[in-house]
């Protein structure tokens, strides 16, 4: 199965984990980017407004093609309870290419499920496998059983 990684980082959390897991699948895994950065007390409040209005804000091209793939694995950090604007612009913009999906997060003391749940109703599908690592988990991603069983879930799909 080809599978490809699109994740959105503000501070690298979730950048760490997508690595872990492209790591485990051997998958292809691409970073979602704008042109304007997010830095700072602004950036932080403008990220948290946006994702609060649910608005859209430009995403750079990708490089690759999701719909060239038969998974898609999106990650996103959680912001105001919801998926990150990036993810948003990016599920929005790529969701009828999408074939199957499955979703990750990470958060600060969020349940994931609010997050998965609007991405799902967002991108038209059910996930394959979701995983959320919350607080400290995400400090030890290496060591987590959850990656395992998420890696497994995926892989055999
Ligand atoms: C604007 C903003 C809003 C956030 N809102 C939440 C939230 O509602 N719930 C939560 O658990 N974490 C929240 N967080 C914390 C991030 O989800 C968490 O630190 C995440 O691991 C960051 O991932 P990253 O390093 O990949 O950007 C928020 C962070 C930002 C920047």
């Amino acid at each position: 199965m080809k599978t490809l990684i699109v994740f959105f980082s503000r501070s690298g959390r979730t950048r760490r984990l997508a690595e872990e897991i492209e790591g485990r699948l051997g998958s292809d895994i691409e970073e979602i980017r704008e042109s304007k950065g997010r830095g700072g007390a602004i950036g932080w409040l403008k990220s948290g407004m946006e994702s609060t209005r649910m608005m859209l804000p430009k995403i750079n091209a990708l490089e690759r093609d999701p719909g060239a793939y038969d998974l898609v694995l999106v990650g996103t950090p959680i912001w105001a309870s919801n998926m990150s604007s990036p993810v948003r612009a990016f599920i929005t913009e790529h969701r009828d290419r999408i074939q199957e999906a499955a979703f990750f997060c990470t958060g600060d003391g969020d349940d994931p499920g609010k997050v998965f749940g609007p991405m799902e109703e967002l991108l038209g599908k059910r996930p394959i496998a979701t995983m959320g690592l919350i607080g400290e988990e995400r400090e030890n991603p290496d060591s987590l059983k959850k990656i395992e069983e998420f890696v497994e879930r995926v892989s055999s799909a």
